[in-house]
């Protein structure tokens, strides 16, 4: 495709995969123009500005602002964060895109996008798919696993203050997909820059399927103390979750989820998921291991242990 300029939504990257981030960078990087949607002008839009990226303020639900936001560009990422209000910021990008002449909108979704999806946010997912679709907007959707950013998120004070991890993963066996937000961003970079790319199009990405044991042993070794896991009921990790501030959207999707991945890690075989090809074939990259991101992170996760020591 011509590579024209690229708008980039959630740019300044979150408390998630930073996915935006990333895809502006690697787009920057490329030489490819972006125009960069942040919800505010902070110290992350100045990297972006400095990094060469126009940058422009807006947010998802204010139409006029997604309306200034895409005129005079050729293709759009678009990623939502796991918050009430995808429906409405689906239906205004639709709308935006579409009066702009947008050809390409690459948007990043879970897993499973499906009506009988495990959890609401992920048949909300199968919704926002097929209104992009309807609008000609040259839709291709990215449906990835668990980030590995969100695993450290959801175990970073635990694991800083007793060492352990508590969630309602059920036993050691259990075995989770996982990826790096990064590499997530690598494929949406490769749709977004590929000469064609079929509409309607999506493309599993999964870069790691670990069991829980690997993943305490991988903490462990890397942070080079022992760490244990607590199972924990999904009631004790709803509390939990909500007292530590994550909204009702996002438990309400997690504890769903938790919940099906959990099952199918007892009744199913590890081969039930996979490592996706397109980490690969669309970013260029090997997908980078749990380790390599824990180790990564390691200076965080002991300074984290150090506040929590003191
Ligand atoms: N986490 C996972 O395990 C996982 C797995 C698969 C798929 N996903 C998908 O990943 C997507 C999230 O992407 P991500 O991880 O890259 O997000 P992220 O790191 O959490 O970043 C979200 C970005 O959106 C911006 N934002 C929030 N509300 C906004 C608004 N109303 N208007 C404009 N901007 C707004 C934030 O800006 P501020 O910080 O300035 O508010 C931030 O830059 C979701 O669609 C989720 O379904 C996540």
């Amino acid at each position: 495709m011509a590579t024209n300029k690229v708008l980039v939504t959630g740019a300044s990257g979150g408390r998630q995969g930073k996915t935006g981030r990333h895809v502006s960078e690697m787009l920057l990087a490329r030489g490819v123009a972006v125009r960069a949607f942040v919800h505010r002008r902070d110290e992350r839009s100045e990297r972006l500005d400095a990094l060469g990226a126009e940058i422009v303020e807006g947010d998802f639900l204010d139409i006029r602002s997604v309306q200034r936001a895409v005129q005079g560009v050729s293709a759009v990422y678009f990623a939502y964060p796991v918050q009430d209000g995808l429906l409405d910021a689906t239906a205004i990008m639709a709308v935006a895109a579409r009066e702009a002449g947008v050809s390409r909108l690459i948007d990043l979704e879970m897993l499973v996008s499906s009506p009988d999806a495990p959890t609401p946010r992920m048949r909300q997912n199968y919704l926002s798919e097929q209104v992009f679709e309807w609008a000609g907007i040259g839709a291709a959707h990215v449906r990835a696993t668990v980030f590995y950013e969100n695993l450290r998120a959801l175990s970073r004070l635990t694991l800083a203050a007793e060492g352990t991890i508590r969630l309602p993963w059920g036993n050691l066996g259990t075995v989770i997909p996982l990826v790096a937000g990064e590499d997530v961003a690598r494929v949406a970079v490769g749709l977004l820059t590929k000469e064609q790319v079929p509409a309607g199009s999506s493309y599993p990405v999964i870069g790691a399927v670990v069991s829980l044991r690997e993943i305490i042993e991988t903490f462990g070794r890397v942070l080079g103390r022992e760490v244990r896991y607590e199972e924990i009921s999904d009631e004790e990790w709803r509390a939990d979750a909500l007292a530590r501030g994550l909204s009702q959207h996002a438990v309400e999707h997690l504890s769903n989820l938790w919940r099906a991945l959990r099952t199918m890690g007892e009744r199913l075989q590890p081969e039930r998921f996979e490592i996706t090809d397109t980490i690969e074939k669309l970013g260029g990259a090997k997908p980078k291991p749990l380790e390599t991101f824990v180790r990564e992170d390691q200076e965080a996760l002991a300074a984290e242990a150090a506040r929590a020591a003191a």
